[in-house]
């Protein structure tokens, strides 16, 4: 199998760095489009150069949009991630350029001059991938996949908003308009994430035997294991590095399910929900394939070698 060509809308956040390490160590990346989410764009966008420096890798740096595209967050996602986003260690200034061209520009010109060969996977909130869709709706006919980190499929999220998953509570109009503009792309949820929770003492062999790449995760994730460990949360939870095995090697899903998705808008209770048409009632065309279950050796194994165990 030849290597995936990845381009990578991120927010870069704890599981957003794994996600990475894996892109570079299994496959090439195109370059790396960053949104506000987890934290401020400005942490995103400084986190994704300190693991370019990380990585020693001539991978360009886009900065995207610092807002969603309509209403303002109720919340980010600094009590799992740090306030900076990468455990508050307190990293020096990276030395690693950021672009001079924006996420959704990039997206495009990239796009366009590698038609059909980019998989474009998102790990943020949407925005940046809407806002390319809305200044040119070709955008998903010139790339070969779109893999969706986002989402609660049966409604159990992880927000405030209960049944809102963090990347599609955070801009819930910008999922709108993907869910809308791409005919097909696979989602990753969050509870596909949660059943697909990595061994936390086989990972804690990782990080130990590991190199310089372990080290660097085993420092960042601090926090975020603290807050899960306080939650009651099983495992190392790494929602971004599952849905990123999926765009390294799609044959890695063993079960999947076509259907219909959409987000909630309006919803008092509900805004950022995913409404999945379980039953195709709705008649309209199934665009997303949800992704329910993968080959959990084998993504253990892409984690473990990303971190040079
Ligand atoms: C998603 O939200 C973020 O906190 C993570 O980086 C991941 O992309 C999980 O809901
Ligand atoms: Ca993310």
């Amino acid at each position: 199998m030849s290597a995936a060509q990845l381009l990578i809308d991120t927010d870069p956040g704890v599981d957003d760095a794994l996600a990475i390490l894996m892109a570079h160590a299994h496959a090439d990346i195109a370059g790396l489009s960053i949104a506000a989410g987890n934290v401020g764009l400005d942490h995103t966008v400084r986190n994704a150069r300190t693991l370019v420096d990380l990585l020693d890798a001539d991978i360009a740096v886009f900065a995207g949009c610092a807002t969603p595209l309509v209403r303002a967050p109720d919340e980010d996602a600094a009590f799992v991630h740090g306030r900076d986003g990468f455990g508050d260690v307190g990293f020096p200034p990276p030395a690693a350029a950021v672009a001079n061209e924006s996420a959704a520009s990039a997206l495009l010109r990239l796009t366009r001059e590698r038609p059909g060969e980019l998989t474009l996977v998102a790990l943020a909130p949407l925005t940046n991938l809407a806002l390319a869709l809305r200044l040119d709706p070709t955008l998903p006919q010139r790339v070969a996949r779109l893999v969706v980190m986002g989402g609660a499929v049966t409604g159990h999220g992880n927000t405030g908003r209960v049944p809102a998953e963090f990347n599609l509570g955070f801009d819930p109009e910008a999922a709108h308009v993907v869910f809308e503009g791409f005919p097909h792309f696979q989602l990753v949820d969050w509870e596909a994430t949660l059943r697909h929770a990595l061994d936390q003492e086989a990972f804690d062999r990782w990080l130990q035997a590991g190199d310089h790449r372990a080290d660097f995760y085993a420092r960042i994730g601090r926090t975020a294991r603290a807050y899960n460990l306080a939650h009651d949360r099983r495992g190392v939870i790494a929602a971004d590095a599952l849905a990123m095995a999926v765009a390294i090697d799609p044959s890695i899903v063993v079960r999947s399910e076509r259907r219909a998705v959409a987000v909630e808008l309006d919803g008092q209770l509900t805004r950022g929900a995913t409404v999945v048409d379980w039953a195709g009632r709705l008649g309209r065309p199934a665009n997303a394939d949800i992704v329910l279950e993968v080959d959990h050796a084998r993504f253990s194994a892409m984690v473990r070698r990303a971190l040079g165990a």
